[in-house]
This record gives C-alpha cells, structure tokens and sequence, in this order.
C-alpha cells in the first residue's frame, strides 16, 4: 500500500540570498593581525597542561598526538583526558597498539562513543607497523591516508607533532572564522566551507604554527562558545564582525531547513456492526508488519475501491477532515472516507481483519489510524 503515497508537486522554494563574501563585509581584523594576536593570547590564556602537549619548546609525541585527536573528534578535552590516560597506559606506543585485539581496544574505548574511530584507531597503528616500519608518518599525505584521518585531523597532527604549516578547520574553528570575519551561510554547505579552508588557509602563520593551532582550537572551546560567548575575553572583541554587530547568534549560519516531501494517501474506515476492518501492512517500510487501515490513492472512488476488496458499501461515503503526519523525512497528508458496510462479497483474505471497536485501546495500531478511529464515531 505504500505505493499509494504519491509524492505531490511542491511549488520550488524562493532561491536563498547570496551569501555575503569576505569582500562585501569588510574583515574588521586585518588578516595578517589575526595569527599574532591569537598566538600572544594563547600563550596568555590558552591551554597548556593537558597531557598529550608537549613541555614548553618541545615537540609533542606523534602517537600521543594522533590518539588524542582522533578522541577529540566529536568529544570535549574533560571527557578525553581520563579515556587518553588509561588508553595510553595500556598501548603506550604503536607497537603494542598494533598488536592489540580489536575486543581490547573497543573495551578501553567503551564509554567514549563513536566506536569507528576506536576500529580506525586499531586499523591504522597496523598500516603504520605494516607501510612505515612502525614509525608515525610525518608527510600529510600518508598521514591524511591513515583510517579515520580527515584534513583537519592531519593538519593538526602535522602542526602539533611536526611543526608543519597546515590549516586546520573543525567545527569549533569554522565557528570562530565565521564570526570574526562575518561569514554567512551554513559550513555544512560545500561553497561556505571551501571559503572557509581558503581563509582558514590564508590565515597561516610563518611560524609557531603549533601555538597558533591551540589558540583556534582552545578560543573556540572556551571563549567563542556556540551558546553565550564569553566576547569580552576575547582577543578579537570589537574587531570581529560578529561581535560589533551583535550577530554572535547568526554566525555561523544554522542549517536551512528544508520543508519536507508531502505524499498523500487515503484511508478506509469500512465499518460493520461495531467492528472496523484492518489490513497488515507490507513487512518492511512506514509502519511494517502493522496493523492499519486499508489505503487507496488519494483520488480513488472510495466505493469503487472497497468493492473491489469485496465489500458493498452504502452511498454515498463520508468524508472525514483529513490532517498531515510527520515523519523523519516526509509529511504524509491523510484523506479518510468512513465507509458503512452491507455486504460481503467474499470469504475473507489472510492479511485482513475485522477489529472490534472495543478493542481498539489495546490494538498496536499507527498513530494516525487510531487518531481517524478515534474521530470518526465508528
Ligand atoms: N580539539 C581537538 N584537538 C584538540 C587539542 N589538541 N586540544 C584541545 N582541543 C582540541
């Protein structure tokens, strides 16, 4: 029955503005103030104790720096650091990685979430032991090919662990860029993110470039908060676009949302001495395996369509108010016909019922059907 619910023409949607571009907003930072600035607050404010960091002029350690990344990957730094100690205590250094069951490693991962990075983790200690001898890659290109290492986590990796000069841009960094520099649109969309890397890129330091990458980072995670930005600790306050125009909620853009798909459908309420007919719904799909009531398409003959499952129905039928049902990624428009049966023209068929009204409380039926039952004094 789910070939019923047609998807009805939308008219198109109004084409979105044109997103504004660094040109048109005037940066109110001069691009070549931003890295100093960040670096000297950095090193003011900036984090500096958390144990994959490297002492004051050290590098830090490739494998210590690659496993914290990837476990800051969609996780905050409080949560890591008790996961980072005991994973490291365990797996010191790539070897024992390497040579770790899967089951061990996903149990010192457990708690931690997004378990694939835990199997990447894992699947890339044995690349490295298999294609580099054991020894971490410094190249961005091997370390980008490494599972479950995109550009920003090799960029970070290559700055903290080698010093190289590479951009980073997570979430936390395209929030700060698009404020300070009043970029508009949502990052999720390609053309807002690809302006974003050139600017992320543009941005680069000379030198220092791994304080520079903790100040995005540690800026964004404590001071340009998405909810209630502490502006006022901020080394850019009242240069930042976002900031002297009070648009901190605006920026970045949210997601647009788009009106979802509408299908239509209709449904029969054949009614027969205090009991209503139900038909099992296909096995997979909306509703699978349900219980419902039997669908047509929205403009069929109702009558013509119960005569063809076998029933006569008195004429004419009853119209009842149709109303929309949301679903994840569709609404579906419901057109009901109340429909009083007076003859059966056949035996029966497995895949239907006929339910008693009484029972309707306990019946595991869908959400709009009961709501259709419930309304139509059946
Ligand atoms: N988020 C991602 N990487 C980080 C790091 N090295 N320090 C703090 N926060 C981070």
């Amino acid at each position: 029955m789910a070939g019923f619910w047609h998807t009805r023409a939308m008219p198109p949607e109004p084409a979105p503005a044109p997103p504004s571009t660094i040109a048109e907003t005037v940066p109110m930072i001069a691009p070549s103030d931003f890295a100093p600035r960040l670096i000297a607050w950095q090193r003011a404010h900036g984090r500096h104790e958390l144990p994959w960091q490297a002492g004051a002029g050290a590098r830090a350690r490739p494998y210590q720096v690659w496993l914290s990344e990837i476990m800051l990957q969609q996780t905050r730094v409080e949560t890591v650091i008790p996961y980072f100690r005991r994973f490291l205590a365990r797996f010191p250094d790539l070897a024992t990685l390497a040579a770790a069951s899967e089951d061990e490693v996903l149990a010192h991962w457990s708690g931690l979430g997004y378990y694939s990075r835990a199997r990447n983790l894992l699947a890339a200690a044995r690349r490295i032991a298999e294609a580099h001898g054991g020894v971490f890659p410094d190249r961005f290109d091997a370390i980008l090919a490494l599972p479950g290492v995109g550009r920003s986590t090799a960029a970070a990796i290559a700055a903290f662990a080698f010093g190289q000069r590479r951009a980073i841009l997570d979430g936390n960094v395209k929030r700060v860029l698009a404020r300070v520099f009043g970029i508009d649109g949502w990052p999720g969309e390609r053309a807002v993110e690809n302006r974003l890397w050139a600017l992320a890129e543009s941005l680069l330091p000379e030198r220092q470039v791994a304080a520079y990458t903790q100040g995005l980072m540690d800026l964004g995670a404590t001071v340009c908060a998405r909810a209630r930005p502490r502006c006022p600790d901020c080394p850019f306050a009242g240069r930042c676009v976002a900031h002297v125009e009070g648009r901190q909620r605006e920026l970045p853009g949210a997601r647009p949302r788009k009106t979802p798909p509408e299908r239509v459908t209709a449904m029969l309420v054949l009614r027969r001495a205090g009991e209503v007919l139900l038909e099992k719904r296909p096995p997979t799909g909306i509703w699978g395996g349900l219980w419902s009531l039997p669908e047509c398409a929205w403009d069929a003959d109702p009558l013509a369509v119960a005569a063809d499952l076998g029933y006569r129905v008195a004429n004419p039928a009853r119209e009842l108010p149709g109303f929309s049902h949301a679903f994840t990624h569709f609404r579906l428009t419901i057109r009901p016909w109340l429909l009083d049966v007076v003859g059966i023209d056949h035996a029966g068929e497995p895949g239907r019922f006929w339910l008693s009204l009484d029972d309707l409380a306990g019946a595991a039926l869908p959400t709009p059907a009961r709501r259709i039952l419930a309304g139509c004094g059946a």
